[in-house]
């Protein structure tokens, strides 16, 4: 394993390569990449590079935003198949169906989606600012894609805005049911549960806290509590317990994995690197347009 973190390293190098891995990778990707973290960080990292290759290990959705916000460099995705369940649960004709049933109401996606979604949405929102996003439409009705369950989070906290959802959702996590909370919290009383917003709304209602990747993580880190049962992926899980080792997280149940983000493995890394595959793609009309609603966002979240 030495030697193949070496022979990544020396590429990186050679080939002005940057390596952008998402927190639900297996942890061993740490080792290599340049960046670790959630969604909306990653694309702001994509957007500042001046590296000529970026390397994404995540999902499909996620090296597709990075060729759209940088067109001129080589994005590269070692395992194809890693995609993104709950980003292909739309597509642009399901979307403009749910448009013209909903007319004249400003569109938020989810940066789970595809490019071509994204060419015709208003603005795009990571889980970390889907508030924040929302909020700043000055909408009372706005419609929400392709997760469901983020949407009526927000909706929820809100309070003033009507968010109407599309009904998708991410697999991996509406596996963490409400009785696996209320078996928790039997179990460990006095211990926080945290919880990502793309669970379903029974389960975030009973969470002390529900955010992002980087909420979760952040929040384990200011505050004093020992221990904390993560209603998460479980890639979290791994990289708090080897970051903060005097301190005990338990990941709610045994299988919140997404395999479709485990795929990459050091061993893809360095043959994407040295053959320079699997290179992403976007139509440069569809890049132009999606730019548009990705760099909205951009702008919110500064
Ligand atoms: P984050 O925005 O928290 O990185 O989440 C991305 C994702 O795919 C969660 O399932
Ligand atoms: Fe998509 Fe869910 Fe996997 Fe995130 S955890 S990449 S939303 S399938």
């Amino acid at each position: 394993m030495k030697e193949i973190i070496e022979k990544i390293k020396e590429l990186k190098e050679e080939k002005k390569a940057v390596i952008l891995a998402h927190c639900y990778q297996n942890a061993e990707i740490d080792e290599v990449a340049d960046y670790v973290g959630d969604s909306l960080y990653l694309s702001q990292m994509a957007a500042r590079t001046d590296a000529e290759i970026i390397l994404f290990a995540g999902v499909y959705f996620m090296a597709q935003t990075a060729k759209i916000l940088c067109p001129d460099k080589k994005v590269l995705l070692p395992r194809l198949e890693s995609g993104c369940l709950m980003a292909d649960m739309i597509n642009l004709a399901q979307l403009r169906e749910f448009k013209a049933k909903n007319p004249d109401i400003p569109t938020v996606c989810y940066i789970n989606s595809t490019a071509e979604v994204k060419s015709e949405c208003d603005i795009c929102c990571t889980s970390s600012n889907a508030l924040k996003i929302v909020k700043s439409l000055n909408a009372e009705k706005v419609l929400f894609l392709p997760d469901t369950y983020l949407g009526k989070w927000v909706e929820e906290q809100l309070g003033n805005v009507e968010v109407i959802t599309y009904p998708g959702f991410c697999p991996t996590h509406l596996r963490i049911r409400e009785q696996d909370i209320l078996d928790a919290r039997k179990k460990y009383p006095d211990v926080k549960i945290l919880a990502h917003p793309e669970c379903h709304q029974s389960v975030t209602k009973l969470a002390d806290y529900v955010g992002s990747t980087t909420g979760i993580m952040k929040y384990t880190t200011e505050h004093p509590d020992k221990k904390y049962i993560i209603a998460t992926e479980k890639g979290v899980v791994d990289r708090l317990q080897r970051d903060y080792p005097d301190k005990e997280f338990i990941l709610i149940k045994d299988n919140i994995v997404c395999q479709n983000m485990k795929w990459h493995t050091l061993s893809d890394i360095l043959n994407s690197l040295e053959k320079e595959e699997h290179e992403i793609d976007v139509d440069r009309d569809i890049a132009g347009k999606a730019l548009n609603c990705i760099n909205r966002m951009l702008e919110v979240s500064k």
